[in-house]
């Protein structure tokens, strides 16, 4: 059976995987860079050189995690775009080497379309989610609704305009005096808070028109989201309120903002499932992991897929599952390939 070797660096993560083209993962390693979290966020430099550094023991890992050698590997495959551009180079550069070194057929994957081929892969406990559905992408670098009709490619319905998902949540913890990436301890803190406390803008103020919790009554005209309101209502609570004040009601600060998040997310979701007629709707990205999003998302009575959590946040499995459906370079047709550092390309 043909195996992939698939490799992800477009951001702070330095990922290879090896996937069988029944969409089995034999291995998925991930060595997540801890040298950002002083700075607030991810320092694009920073991440290039521990990529160089790491790329090719995390690449040797899976190789012995799969009890495969390279000789066995058939197609290389590496996330092309989009992503920090020397972050990007490195994992291409390496698969591009590899590949060339044995004259395999290459495969240059779009990250987006790796988030939506996660969705493709199977696992003893997991079976493979089928287009056509709605995926909904949610990451600190982008969220998106997109269209899956079939395996090699999507239609994007709605983007963010201007923060991502992930972005909103980090930047929201930060101004509670949370670490970074902050999602999951906002998420833990306002475990404890009253989501009504604090009246947050949904994106665009479709609460007002719909009410907090009715959102099938309120109407998103467009499926593209904006959290900077809500990121600045944020703000302004918090220079209303002294520093006690801020600390005793941190946790109704933080459980209001993570509905304003959620709400917005969800609001878009369900009128594009409404749009679409789909009845069916994957989730992906690292905000996919946040519990409230997840309920919301598993009462509005479609077919819910999450994949399981490695598989939601970036990692290489997931750009060898869109490889076994994309187009592939044969040798040496890919070496002058580049990385791109934004947009999508919906192959
Ligand atoms: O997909 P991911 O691992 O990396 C990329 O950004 O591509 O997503 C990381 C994002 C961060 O912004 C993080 O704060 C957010 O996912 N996140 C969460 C939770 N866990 C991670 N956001 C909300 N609730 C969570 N439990
Ligand atoms: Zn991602």
């Amino acid at each position: 059976m043909r195996s992939i070797l698939g490799i992800e660096t477009s951001c702070d993560d330095t990922c290879a995987a090896v996937v069988d083209e029944g969409g089995r993962t034999l291995a998925n390693v991930i060595s997540s860079q801890e040298d950002h979290g002083g700075f607030g966020g991810v320092v694009p430099e920073i991440a290039s050189r521990q990529h160089l550094l790491l790329v090719n023991a995390i690449v040797e890992r899976a190789l012995r995690d799969a009890d495969v050698t390279l000789g066995e590997i058939d197609v290389v495959a590496a996330t092309q775009g989009p992503g920090l551009v020397g972050a990007l180079l490195v994992g291409l550069s390496t698969a591009k080497a590899l590949a060339a070194a044995r004259e395999l057929s290459f495969a240059a994957v779009d990250h987006l379309q790796g988030h939506v081929a996660a969705n493709f892969l199977s696992s003893p406990g997991d079976a493979a989610f089928e287009p056509p559905f709605l995926c909904l992408i949610a990451s600190g670098g982008h969220t998106l609704l997109v269209h899956v009709r079939g395996y090699d490619g999507f239609e994007v319905l709605g983007r963010t305009l201007d923060d991502a998902a992930g972005e909103a949540f980090d930047k929201g913890a930060r101004m509670l005096g949370l670490g970074f990436p902050g999602g999951a301890a906002l998420e833990r803190l306002a475990a404890d808070g009253d989501p009504e406390a604090f009246s947050f803008p949904g994106s665009r103020g479709e609460r007002s028109r719909g009410g907090r919790g009715t959102s099938r009554q309120a109407f998103a005209k467009s499926l593209d989201f904006s959290f900077a309101g809500v990121k600045t209502a944020l703000l302004y609570r918090l220079r209303e309120l002294s520093e006690l004040e801020a600390q005793a009601r941190a946790a109704d600060l933080a459980a209001s903002y993570q509905t304003a998040i959620v709400d917005s997310l969800i609001l878009r979701a369900e009128q594009a499932l409404e749009r679409t007629g789909l009845e069916r709707l994957a989730v992906g990205g690292g905000v996919a992991a946040n519990g409230e999003l997840r309920r919301r998302l598993g009462s509005l009575g479609v077919t819910l897929h999450v994949p399981e959590r490695v598989l939601c946040t970036d990692n290489a499995a997931m750009i060898a599952s869109a490889a076994r459906f994309a187009e592939l370079l044969p040798y040496p047709e890919y070496l002058a390939l580049d990385a791109y550092a934004s947009g999508e390309r919906s192959p």
